[in-house]
């Protein structure tokens, strides 16, 4: 096989890298690991910045985005101790004009898997054996197995979209690659439950037993999360347990209606970042270079403002043979990701409770809480940056 763009990986960044390429007539092949339905159920955050939502728009999957999402103008932070705890909202459309929507991730992955395909851009699923050869001259090839055969895409340039756990990552040379990187001690259960969201805003919630998201997927479908051991067992957890602990993180602002839990599980939290994001004809985006902690929600976000940048060079190196851009990718994309990368460890230390904190750090946490909530310059620091920094 031949293309001129392989990329490895179908979630957000190799899908929507996949189109921004066919907008600009550059072809591309997808490979896969997993299953077409794998990928279309895997349930992930899904929270999506306001220039994203706009970009889902531009590029022809946005039309069911826009009758399902659910478009949010703010969100509510809970804290105090239950007696005087509140809601405060945070207007992000007053701070600063924009607002996020909620839609999940495997519903976005569902639209491009079907324009993609309809418009005949390869999706190849449940490839297995993924290598790269060639990475530092313009003849790189991808090979794996494909139904049982052998098989090598020739192409000018690769897309390491595949995740976290993908090979692209590892494929670069060992001594160039640096990885910042910082374990929390806690994670999240969520859960998926059919029953409405305690309020029309997601609630982020600080108490002394931990803290809580209640987020929502439509208006009788709700996603909350605790926070938990970073290794809780989930079999601990039977279900009465987990509405028992989420009513009481919720300290009375609201009344939580229970209904049939139909997913739950439990995510380690972790910031991670591998640089440089490109070696040669080889290129990262998304999960395969950096990970967030949930609590900013910025995960899909930066899959696609890495891709967007990606997609522009790319398109730039095939019009006029200028590579500027693909060299400087990495530096360009890495100062965005690095930003979201602070802003998400922000929103996570001054959420949750430290095994080790002290008198002091929970006083202070408190404090910070009660500075967002009502100080209008600290409001419209968090509101920048969760409905999503400027784009160009
Ligand atoms: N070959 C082919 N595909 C692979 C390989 C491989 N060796 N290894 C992993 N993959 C696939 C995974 O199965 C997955 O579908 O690559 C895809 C990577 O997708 P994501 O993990 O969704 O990562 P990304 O597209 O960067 O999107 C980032 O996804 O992890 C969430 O919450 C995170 O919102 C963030 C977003
Ligand atoms: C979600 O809807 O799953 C979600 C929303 C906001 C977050 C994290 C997860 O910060």
């Amino acid at each position: 096989m031949r293309t001129q763009v392989g990329i490895i990986g179908a979630g957000p960044a190799g899908l929507m890298l996949a189109r921004l390429l066919k907008l600009s007539g550059i072809d591309s092949i997808v490979i896969e690991n997993r299953s077409r339905e794998y990928c279309e159920n895997r349930v992930r955050a899904g929270l999506i910045e306001q220039w994203a939502r706009d970009l889902l728009i531009e590029v022809g999957v946005g039309a069911r985005m826009q009758r399902e999402g659910m478009y949010h103008e703010g969100i509510k932070l809970q804290f105090g101790d239950g007696k005087n705890g509140a809601l405060h909202p945070i207007s992000f459309k007053k701070l600063v004009g924009k607002g996020t929507t909620v839609y999940g991730q495997q519903e976005v992955v569902k639209d491009f898997n079907a324009l993609l395909l309809k418009e005949g851009t390869p999706i190849l699923f449940e490839v297995s054996d993924v290598s790269l050869e060639g990475v530092d001259n313009k003849h790189p090839k991808i090979k794996f197995k494909h139904e049982g055969q052998a098989q090598e895409i020739d192409c000018d340039l690769i897309a390491g979209c595949d995740g976290f756990h993908g090979i692209c990552r590892p494929s670069l040379p060992q001594n160039l690659l640096k990885v910042f990187d910082r374990e929390y001690p806690f994670g999240w259960l969520g859960i998926l439950s059919e029953s409405p969201p305690p309020d029309h805003e997601l609630i982020y919630s600080y108490t002394e037993r931990g803290f809580a998201l209640y987020a929502m997927r439509s208006p009788n479908i709700s996603r909350l999360y605790l926070q938990c051991a970073p290794d809780e067992d989930i079999a601990n957890w039977p279900d009465d347990r987990i509405w028992e602990e989420l009513t009481l993180r919720l300290a009375g602002t609201r009344k939580l209606e229970r209904g049939k839990i139909v997913q739950k599980g439990v995510t380690p939290m972790r910031s991670f970042v591998a640089e440089p994001m490109q070696y040669g004809r080889l290129f990262l985006a998304g999960d395969s270079a950096h990970i967030v902690p949930p609590t900013g929600a910025k995960g899909m976000n930066l899959a696609f403002a890495d891709v967007r940048k990606l997609a522009r060079a790319m398109a730039a190196y095939y019009k006029s043979g200028n590579e500027e851009g693909l060299a400087s990718y990495s530096d360009t994309v890495l100062s965005r990701v690095w930003k979201a990368q602070r802003f998400s460890w922000w929103m996570t230390q001054l959420l949750h409770r430290f095994p080790q904190e002290t008198a002091f750090d929970h006083r202070r946490q408190l404090a910070e809480l009660d500075y967002v909530a009502t100080s209008e310059a600290a409001a419209t620091t968090l509101a920048e940056n969760y409905a999503g920094l400027p784009m160009d």
